[in-house]
């Protein structure tokens, strides 16, 4: 099976969503065929690829969960190429039932790997993906520990804040703790600063910091050298549901998420 990668971390608002979405993008303009899975209840990645969810017919990550009913077939799940000019990216959508998954697996037997299971069982269909890129939302919840125990790599992401220091670190923790008891490798492969504005002294005063200061030691020995600014191209190509490496090539959003990607290459993430 392809790499899986899930971006994750305990705080919201950080850029999850949005690397998911760019770098599912970009890696799939490189040609390699892609899956992006929403695992996160507000949906928003899936709202970026343009799905109306909605629909009462459209399958998500809930039906993958939902022990009250069968799984459906990947090839029910997956939505085929949702945005016309990236035909090797698919998606499996995400849904505000996901809250409900959450309880009913809350005492079943192998309640942390339904997911690993569920693609282990359909290896030979996930076989076609060279990736599967999952998002999360800001929790150590069931659902998203069956992403983070499923996963090859775990990307942690920051804002330039210490809240999102502290929410990165907090998952480092708590994940360090349950993947032990589930006799899961150390998979936190990296850390991502996102939003940094140049033109504000506190973005590179927080570099310095998180470049520096003994306290952040944990985080800095996973950091990632580029460091994504802030660029309203980036917000704007998430309201016309296509990647920012369609709506604007040449923009530093986009240069900056490329040079994300090489490293990720680099440090063999991908
Ligand atoms: N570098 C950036 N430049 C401009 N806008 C950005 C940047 N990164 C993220 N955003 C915007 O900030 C908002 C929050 O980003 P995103 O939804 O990716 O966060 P998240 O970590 O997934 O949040 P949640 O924890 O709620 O899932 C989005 O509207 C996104 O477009
Ligand atoms: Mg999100």
């Amino acid at each position: 099976m392809g790499k899986i990668i899930t971006f994750g971390t305990l705080k919201g608002g950080v850029g999850k969503t949005m690397l998911c979405f760019n770098i599912g993008g970009i890696l799939s303009q490189l040609e390699r065929r892609v899956l992006v899975v929403d695992g996160d209840l507000q949906g928003n990645l899936t709202n970026n690829m343009g799905i109306d969810r909605t629909n009462p017919d459209l399958f998500t990550t809930y039906d993958i969960y939902n022990i009250e009913t069968p799984q459906p077939a990947p090839q029910q799940l997956i939505l085929q190429k949702p945005i016309d000019r990236l035909p090797n990216l698919d998606m499996i959508a995400g849904s505000i039932f996901l809250h409900k998954a959450e309880l009913k697996i809350a005492s079943v037997a192998g309640r942390e790997q339904i997911l690993s299971n569920y693609l282990r069982d359909h290896q030979e269909f996930f076989d076609q993906y060279d990736y599967i890129l999952i998002d999360t939302n800001p929790s150590m919840s069931i659902v998203n520990q069956n992403a983070f125990l499923a996963s090859d790599a775990i990307l942690l992401v920051s804002d330039v804040s210490m809240n999102a220091i502290e929410g990165a670190q907090l998952f480092i923790a708590l994940w360090e703790d349950a993947r032990r008891r589930l006799r899961k490798e150390d998979n936190i492969k990296g850390f991502i600063v996102n939003d940094f504005d140049s033109r504000n002294r506190l973005s590179s005063d927080f570099l310095e910091y998180l470049r520096t200061a003994q306290d952040v030691e944990d985080v800095r020995s996973l950091m990632f050298h580029t460091v994504i600014p802030r660029n309203i191209k980036i917000t704007e190509s998430e309201l016309a549901a296509v990647p920012i490496s369609i709506y604007d090539l040449r923009s530093k959003g986009c240069d900056a998420i490329a040079a994300l990607v090489d490293e990720m290459f680099e440090r063999e993430i991908l």
